[in-house]
């Protein structure tokens, strides 16, 4: 099924309940939550504060994003705040295995994350390890930037790892959606799409959704 996950990045923080409450309205699947640490990314943006707010008012899962360094430190944590599912990027750890544990402890869903500039062939040896591998369609750290091309290919490619071998994970791509590009991506083999700025910049949201699904 395709899924639309809006980035509550791009939403109006002075009015985030009616932000959310407007996606709960709306045909989205899931509330895609980004934390930034300035660290790992060059950019910061909330962490458990906000992500309780976002529980509270979202009836959409959330899908928690972690553009962090030291992933395992805070995994159990955000899984403790009602993630549905937790993801973190590849290229912040020498070894993801350990924070994956610890989230499948948690009962949550895991997702291994890479950014544009990262061979898309090291998510093989975990596709099979993982229910989800989120592609990075831009450079993680800010909302708004221009779609990066290239990703098609890598969305083909995975999407053929997994028919090959037999596997149900699932694909989410994150950057530069918008109405034009989103069903391309998804003919490309995309599961669930994350779309900052074309939703919450949509004059109308539940109508950008309702066209990128069409
Ligand atoms: C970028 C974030 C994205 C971003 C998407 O670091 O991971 O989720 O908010 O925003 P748009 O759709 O505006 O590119
Ligand atoms: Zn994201």
């Amino acid at each position: 099924m395709k899924q639309i996950a809006p980035s509550i990045l791009s939403a109006d923080f002075g009015h985030l309940a009616e932000q959310v409450e407007a996606i709960n309205q709306s045909p989205a699947s899931l509330l895609h939550v980004d934390v930034m640490d300035g660290v790992f990314v060059p950019n910061i943006s909330f962490g458990f504060p906000v992500m309780e707010a976002l529980r509270k008012h979202s009836t959409k899962p959330l899908d928690v994003h972690l553009m962090i360094v030291h992933p395992e430190k805070y995994v159990e944590r955000f899984c403790d705040a009602g993630a549905w599912s937790v993801g973190f990027h590849l290229e912040a750890v020498d070894d993801p295995t350990e924070a994956l544990e610890l989230i499948k402890k948690k009962g949550v869903r895991t997702c291994l994350t890479i950014n544009p500039d990262i061979d898309v062939k090291r998510l093989d040896p975990w596709l099979d390890k993982v229910d989800m591998v989120l592609i990075m369609s831009v450079f993680a750290g800010f909302g708004g930037q221009k779609f990066i091309d290239a990703t098609f290919d890598k969305i083909r490619y995975v999407r053929s790892e997994i028919t090959r071998r037999g596997l149900q994970t699932l694909i989410e791509v994150d950057g530069g959606v918008n109405v034009e590009n989103a069903p391309l991506l998804f003919e490309a083999g995309a599961d669930i799409l994350v779309a900052g700025s074309a939703v919450f910049h949509a004059e109308d949201m539940s109508e950008a959704i309702r066209q990128m699904l069409r």
